[in-house]
């Protein structure tokens, strides 16, 4: 069965967003790199890859299954961030947004009866069980930290990304 016009256009816009986090992450990525945080640079550097690699499951997937791929213009990431905090309270805003576009694919999926696209978005639902309860205990611990101390984050954090 193809995609019908209306999943298939909801799945570019997907890829669109997926691309944008990735972005965002790599941004990310760069401001701490240059405030000389590696591990926190390399974690987001690890989530922009981990992005990208989501937009690239719906841009085979959208092939696969008949339809087809018009990636949209991807909007520049927030140039900036203030601290740490602010760095994964952004990080689990967007992961929060991400998590209701990816159920409403799914509710698009189960209205037009498309078991094939409902089962391929299982993964997707999965993975953002386990992205915003990255971010979400990151940001808590951040918080707890406060600014001041939150350099400690730098230690934590090889074992806390390693759960991803
Ligand atoms: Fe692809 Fe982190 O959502």
């Amino acid at each position: 069965m193809a995609l019908s016009k209306t999943l298939n256009e909801a799945i570019n816009a997907q890829i669109g967003r997926e691309f944008a986090a990735s972005l965002q992450y790599t941004n990310l990525a760069a401001h701490f790199d240059s405030h000389a945080y590696p591990k926190l640079a390399a974690f987001f550097y690890k989530q922009a890859e981990e992005e990208r690699d989501h937009a690239l499951r719906f841009v085979k997937y959208v092939v696969e299954a008949g339809g087809s791929v018009a990636i949209p213009a991807v909007p520049a990431p927030q140039p900036s961030v203030a601290s740490i905090e602010e760095a994964f309270r952004l990080s689990l805003d967007w992961e929060e947004e991400v998590t209701r576009q990816i159920h409403h694919l799914v509710d698009l999926a189960v209205a037009e009866k498309d078991y094939q696209t409902r089962h391929f978005l299982d993964w997707f639902v999965e993975e953002q069980l386990e992205e915003v309860n990255t971010m979400d205990t990151l940001l808590r611990i951040a918080s707890r930290l406060g600014e001041q101390n939150s350099t400690l984050l730098e230690l934590y954090l090889p074992e806390l990304a390693e759960e991803d």
